[in-house]
């Protein structure tokens, strides 16, 4: 009897970690999160941001820029560069500008600084 009430105790405590770790996450690791998932705005591709830009490939310095180059041409904002690969390429909804889940992606984005 005492052993089913140690699992249930270290089940509450792992639940509780969990509860607490995902609460923590700071902009930046919600963005690299939204960033490896397929189901961003929707998304019925299959595709995440990373599978054509595997580790921020092709997205170095990006957040400096003050033009974009998408697959559907020139995006004069980065939210707009970023809401025509999720609706052209992972077949999303576009994510609202001031969105949190915008704000996380942008903030993920910042720390893929250039190259030297
Ligand atoms: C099917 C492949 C594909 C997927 C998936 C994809 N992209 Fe792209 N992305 C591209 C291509 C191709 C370009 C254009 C690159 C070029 O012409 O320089 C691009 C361009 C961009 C640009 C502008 C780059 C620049 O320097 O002007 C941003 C920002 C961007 N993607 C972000 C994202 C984000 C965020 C996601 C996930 C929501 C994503 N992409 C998903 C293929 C993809």
């Amino acid at each position: 009897m005492q052993h089913i009430f140690r699992i249930i105790l270290l089940g509450l405590a792992l639940a509780c970690t969990a509860t607490v770790s995902a609460a923590q996450q700071t902009p930046e690791e919600r963005g690299k999160a939204h960033f490896n998932d397929p189901k961003l705005g929707g998304g019925t591709s299959g595709r995440s941001c990373n599978t054509c830009h595997p580790g921020g490939k092709g997205l170095f310095g990006v957040a400096d820029k003050m033009g974009w180059a998408t697959p559907a041409g020139r995006s004069r904002t980065l939210e707009d560069a970023i809401n025509i690969c999720i609706t052209k390429a992972l077949n999303g909804k576009p994510l609202g500008v001031k969105s949190r889940e915008m704000q996380d992606l942008i903030a993920y984005l910042r720390t893929l600084k250039p190259k030297p």
